[in-house]
């Protein structure tokens, strides 16, 4: 068997066939996938039937794992999975979905608004690896936007403008979006935002993206409403329908996406039935910019 990628959506994303991912990898394949990541941004992947202890060990070809801790607020007694998988399914610690107006259920559909994972960490995600263990027939698809293509696609006068902005970065932005407000004194201090660069360089290819997010609540320097209409208005460019890609899941899909160069969101499904989603992620190595001292 050899590893064979095609193109689902041209220098997107591609699907990969000739490989068993939750056996060991040769250090060779794992080049061929992280090549094809670099290439794309998107792999998708078929029938990969992983428990969490071979999705974390594939994972870690790319890299040390993330921690989930700080990106949530489920309370580590009521996590149904190990503190190394993000949990982005819609279930409680019983397996069973969570009610509608719970709180961790409305604080997790922040993930319906586009964004790049651990934006708001001081060093954010390189990859996120997500199985679908138990998917629905209608609705949740996972959606990509290239951001290296939408950063292209600017004109030269807005990318001179964006070269150095740097922009703050918190989950308590993105779920204000969204009406919740409701954090203790504990997460609003764990949530604090960072700074990130409006524009960045992939460390492997030299590509620039467009590094948005809905995470981003101000620029540095900008009056707020200025700063968000601008974002806005970038973000509406960046998710042109030709710069994305609508994953439709199956049982057993496995799809790595590049934070670095993309963003995603989920769209809505009925939540009265399971949706187990489980997430690897692979910690970045750098900031994008300096921070303030803490
Ligand atoms: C994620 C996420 C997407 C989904 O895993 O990072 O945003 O389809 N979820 O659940
Ligand atoms: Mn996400």
């Amino acid at each position: 068997m050899s590893i064979t990628i095609r193109e689902l959506t041209p220098g997107f994303v591609g699907e990969v066939s000739g490989i068993d991912l939750t056996q060991p990898l040769t250090a060779a394949q794992a080049a061929e996938l992280e090549a094809g990541m670099d290439r794309y941004a998107v792999l998708v992947y078929h029938n990969q039937r992983f428990t969490d202890d071979q999705q974390k060990a594939f994972s870690r070809n790319f890299g040390p794992l993330e921690e989930t801790a700080g990106g949530n607020v489920t309370k580590a007694a009521d996590r149904r999975l190990d503190p190394e998988m993000a949990d982005v399914s819609n279930l409680g610690a019983d397996h069973k979905p969570l009610a509608r107006d719970d709180r961790r259920r409305l604080f997790n559909l922040g993930n319906q608004l586009w964004h790049s994972d651990s934006s708001f960490r001081a060093i954010p995600a390189k990859y996120s690896l997500l199985s679908g263990r138990t998917v629905v027939d209608a609705g949740g698809n996972t959606e990509f936007a290239d951001m290296r293509a939408a950063y292209d696609t600017l004109d030269d006068r807005t990318k001179a403008e964006i070269e150095d902005l740097v922009c703050e970065h918190s989950l308590i932005y993105s779920r204000g979006t969204l009406g919740f407000s409701d954090l203790s004194e504990a997460e609003q201090r764990m949530f604090k935002p960072v700074r990130q660069r409006l524009a960045r360089v992939h460390p492997a290819t030299g590509r620039k993206s467009l590094y948005l997010s809905s995470h981003i609540g101000t620029i540095i320097g900008w009056p707020m409403p200025e700063a968000r209409a601008f974002i806005r208005d970038l973000t509406e460019h960046a998710v042109q329908p030709r710069f994305t890609y609508s994953h439709k899941w199956r049982q057993h899909d496995f799809v790595m996406w590049d934070n670095r160069a993309t963003m995603h969101r989920v769209r809505r499904f009925d939540e009265t039935l399971i949706r187990d989603m489980r997430r690897t992620t692979v910690a970045g190595s750098t900031v994008t910019v300096e921070q303030l001292a803490a």
